[in-house]
């Protein structure tokens, strides 16, 4: 691995040898401490984050490694090009975590730069959201290739990255959005492509009528940043996908998930995700150690 720029870059192999890593290194952090020591590992913002940012933070510090944030909202693109900024943030760098508004930005970084690139959420994936969800569905459920999870709402990046992993690692996935607002049509063809090798079963639905019942029912914001919505049809458009107590028990779900942040009483209800079938935090808590073993890995890769 030399970079990590979409999920549909890994391999199954390495999917699932990454998930395997990140349960170690959750169990046993001590063993891992110095594992970045001496190391840089620049993490460059063009929009908000609490998750990513805070957990890259304290990842790499519980690695023995040294972060910096730099707040990119107005760098790329406007003030100078990604290229350059690549290029020079791999003369002081080891590494650079980058949440972006589009794909070609993080193509143009991993290209000028000759350290490894993460992808931290750009228009099209976050991987590490997906790294550390199937971590997380394997920790309740165990073997992903029985697991079937069910995406309601906007087809955005958190969905690609979800279709991407659950068609490396076997799984059952029934996609749910509105009519026009489904994921990427080349994505879908892809993923469904990977499942055919890995067994895996990626299904797009506008409604609930011939779903099968499910373990978890995965959901994000109708509004995902820097999208350009007009909110009153969304909000129209999406209002019969609310995830819901009657969602939850027609088809049958254990689980609620959700990347965060959340907006209550849109997407879903405050009675779900504060309830105790909401898996939120173990999401969140799992992004840290999912990036961790991205990190190991990236470095093994890079010593190599
Ligand atoms: N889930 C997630 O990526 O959260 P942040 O936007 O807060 O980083
Ligand atoms: N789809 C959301 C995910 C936030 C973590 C967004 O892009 O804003």
């Amino acid at each position: 691995m030399q970079d990590l720029l979409a999920m549909r870059d890994l391999s199954s192999a390495q999917l699932s040898h990454i998930l395997d890593l990140a349960q170690t290194i959750k169990q046993r952090p001590s063993a891992w401490q110095n594992h970045l020591q001496g190391k840089s590992i620049a993490l460059v913002f063009e929009k908000p984050s609490l998750r990513t940012r805070a957990s890259f933070a304290a990842g790499i510090n519980r690695l023995g490694g040294h972060s910096i944030y730099l707040d990119a909202e107005n760098l790329m693109g406007s003030r100078e090009p990604a290229s350059d900024v690549g290029a020079n943030l791999a003369l002081w760098h080891d590494a650079i975590v980058a949440r972006v508004y589009s794909q070609a930005t993080l193509d143009e970084l991993a290209k000028a730069s000759d350290k490894p690139v993460i992808n931290a959420l750009s228009d099209e994936c976050h991987p590490c959201q997906a790294l550390a969800d199937l971590l997380t569905l394997t920790e309740q459920l165990g073997d992903l290739s029985k697991v079937t999870l069910t995406y309601v709402g906007d087809g955005c990046n958190v969905c690609h990255a979800l279709m991407a992993g659950a068609a490396l690692a076997g799984m059952n996935l029934q996609i749910v959005t509105p009519v026009g607002y489904e994921p990427n049509a080349e994505r879908l063809a892809d993923a469904q492509k990977v499942g055919e090798t890995t067994g895996a079963k990626i299904t797009l639905h506008h409604d609930f009528n011939n779903l099968q019942q499910t373990d978890a029912i995965y959901t994000d914001t109708w509004f995902s940043m820097g999208q350009e919505r007009d909110s009153n049809q969304v909000m129209h458009d999406f209002a019969p996908y609310q995830v819901n107590q009657d969602l939850m028990k027609q088809l049958g779900a254990k689980y609620f998930m959700h990347c965060l942040p959340a907006y209550r009483g849109r997407e879903v209800t405050a009675e779900v995700i504060d309830g105790p079938q909401s898996l939120i935090l173990h999401q969140a808590e799992n992004r840290l150690h999912a990036q961790n073993a991205v990190l190991v890995e990236l470095f093994a890769g890079a010593q190599a």
